[in-house]
């Protein structure tokens, strides 16, 4: 199993999937066994595990169990019967473009599979798992180096160890910077209406003695201009070709409010994220999730009877307001079209 320091949102173990069901924390630690692929696409859709290099590590692994059963319904037929699990996959959620990354790096080890594939897609998922446990590493180190003076800084929605292989992007950045002092506290977002911030972000932080301080997200125009953060620091669920970013609904808000308070703001999402096919952030799919998560609160409707709710789960954030995207490949002042082609094409 890839190795991480962090906890681990995802495991490979006694030939199962195992996800730790991030909608119970922080109150629980339970790993969810899993040995079917439509129930992986399932535990994707409601949130089991969540987060863009998480959810395309997580398809990886449901490939490799949709393998072996197709194998095992046909040994000659099993190339054909596995493309409707991948396409259940593809289903799952729309706007993480490492989910359709992991498909692609799997249907295309595929395509040259002779005899059992169950070893071979194996390998192949764990090598992505462990690259984004490294490409947090490195995310984290460059980050981190950009950070001129020891500084708080404001994060939103969790990209962390739990919404990667380990580590995390954002979090990632977090953890570096904290180590070498370039980052003394951190700021979270709770992250309406699934709380990634209070549940997630503050549980990693809490976990290893790194200050964090919740707030509603209504909090961080009056937090800027108050001058506690130097910068805000976020992931990323898909970057365009010409540098926009989606990412959790609220990113694009904090985006605008970073440039009018003169707080710099960084993405760090590993080269995976990165969709050259898509022009501009306006083509981005945005998934929109259910109302009851707008008006309801476990489990009780807390909105007046009759309101209905818009729930989009991400935004899109004009490159022209982010002033840093950090890769594993490395960091993009000021994206544009041009950086993002040249750094796609290092290697
Ligand atoms: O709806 P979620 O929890 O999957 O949204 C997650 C985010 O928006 C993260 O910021 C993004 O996936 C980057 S994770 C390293």
């Amino acid at each position: 199993m890839p190795q991480t320091d962090t906890v681990q949102a995802i495991r490979w173990e006694n030939k199962q999937l195992q996800l730790l069901d991030q909608r119970l924390l922080p109150h629980k630690t339970v790993y969810l066994e899993f040995n079917e692929v439509a129930v992986v696409a399932e535990a994707i859709r409601d949130m089991v595990v969540r987060g863009a290099p998480a959810i395309g590590i997580t398809a990886a692994y449901g490939i490799v169990l949709a393998a072996r059963m197709r194998f095992a319904e046909s040994s000659a037929d099993w190339k054909r019967l596995i493309e409707v699990d991948l396409q259940t996959l593809a289903q799952s959620r729309p706007t993480a473009v490492n989910l359709f990354w992991a498909i692609a790096r799997m249907r295309e080890v595929i395509t040259g599979l002779q005899g059992d594939p169950e070893p071979v897609l194996l390998a192949e998922a764990k090598k992505i798992h462990s690259d984004d446990i490294a490409a947090c590493h490195r995310m984290g180190e460059l980050g981190a180096a950009l950070i001129e003076q020891p500084c708080a800084i404001l994060t939103h929605c969790n990209a962390g160890a739990l919404a990667t292989g380990g580590y995390g992007t954002a979090l990632g950045v977090v953890r570096a910077g904290f180590a070498t002092g370039k980052i003394t506290h951190v700021y979270a977002d709770e992250t309406r209406p699934w709380m990634q911030g209070a549940r997630l972000t503050a549980w990693e932080m809490v976990q290893e003695n790194i200050p964090v301080t919740l707030q509603v997200e209504g909090a961080a125009a009056y937090l800027m201009q108050q001058g506690r953060v130097d910068w805000v620091i976020v992931g990323s669920d898909r970057i365009a070709a010409n540098g926009d970013v989606a990412n959790k609904i609220g990113t694009y808000g904090l985006a605008i409010l970073a440039r009018y308070h003169g707080v710099k703001f960084m993405v760090a999402a590993p080269a995976s994220t990165v969709d050259m096919n898509i022009v501009r952030g306006e083509d981005i799919p945005i998934e929109q999730r259910s109302p009851e998560e707008v008006l309801s609160w476990t489990g009780r409707f807390i909105a007046a009877t009759g309101a209905t709710a818009w729930n989009p789960a991400f935004d899109v954030t004009p490159a022209e307001l982010v002033d840093v995207i950090v890769t594993e490949r490395g960091a993009i002042l000021a994206p544009n079209a041009g950086k993002m082609a040249a750094m796609m094409e290092s290697t």
